[in-house]
């Protein structure tokens, strides 16, 4: 039990390595608020969760609407009382080479990835801040360090995240909250479902490590930069990602 007693938001936590990320969660004792917009796959998550005997909640929210966000904060904090841990880890592609990009696919997805983080990190700083103590855990990706073809707008968002975390790491580390990213690869969720198998084979072939990663992967690196261990670590990276070379 890593994260005992803990309370742990965990943004678009309705699927994929959110989803992973609410299990291994609640497995090392925490109780889990997932936010997201699916409504329908938040619910299931939460009630197979609750279930199983774990204190695990959906709140409906778009991380990109800042009325949406502050609503679920205000609910989580009257349930759970405290936010410990946050990680914002909702996110979404719209891929396009630029010159075939429209500006609005390039809003959406800074909305979502940028401003997303904003509100959620905003949000939920209060109860931390109170307490003197937090972890906050974004997503980034290797798109935001070594650039993607096809991934402008994805790229710019999950580079911001970078930026973000190193202002928040300064901003509140003197006041005992860590600020921490991490940078996926290719891990295997809906999210590469959409990339041609001959793209995939590539890639692979740019991985030092026989396979890509599992929504797993990532979520034990959210739990580590959680947990007490990882106390000392304000303002890093942590690349999850085989070792790709960039
Ligand atoms: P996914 O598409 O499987 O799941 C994303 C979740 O976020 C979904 O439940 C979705 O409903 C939710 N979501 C999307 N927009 C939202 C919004 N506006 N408000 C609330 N919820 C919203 O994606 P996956 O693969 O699990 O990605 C999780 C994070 O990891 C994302 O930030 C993504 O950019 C990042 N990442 C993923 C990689 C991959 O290879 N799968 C690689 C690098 C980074």
């Amino acid at each position: 039990m890593r994260i005992s007693g803990k309370t742990a938001v965990i943004t678009g936590g309705a699927k994929g390595i959110g989803a992973t990320a609410a299990r291994i969660f609640c497995e090392q004792g925490a109780q889990v608020a997932i936010i997201d917009f699916d409504e329908q796959a938040g619910e299931a998550l939460a009630q197979q969760l609750h279930a199983e005997g774990f204190d695990a909640a959906f709140f409906k929210a778009d991380v990109s609407n800042e009325t949406d966000v502050n609503h679920a904060a205000l609910l989580i904090n009257e349930q759970f009382g405290k936010v410990d841990i946050l990680v914002n880890n909702a996110g979404i592609t719209l891929d396009a080479m630029t010159l075939k990009m429209e500006t609005s696919a390039f809003r959406h997805v800074l909305d979502v990835n940028v401003t997303g983080v904003f509100n959620c990190t905003k949000a939920f700083l209060p109860s931390m801040v109170e307490a003197g103590a937090g972890r906050i855990i974004s997503t980034s990706s290797i798109a935001g360090t070594g650039g993607n073809v096809g991934q402008a707008n994805y790229s710019a968002s999950k580079a911001a995240v970078i930026g973000m975390t190193k202002t928040w790491a300064k901003e509140f580390g003197p006041k005992g909250i860590t600020v921490n990213a991490v940078s996926p690869g290719f891990i295997e969720t809906e999210m590469i479902k959409t990339i041609p198998e001959k793209v995939i084979a590539q890639i692979q072939q740019l991985i030092p490590y026989p396979r890509f990663g599992k929504p797993e992967d990532v979520a034990n690196a959210y739990l580590f930069l959680a947990s007490d261990e990882a106390s000392f670590i304000n303002g890093i990276v942590l690349e999850v990602d085989g070792g790709m070379l960039k």
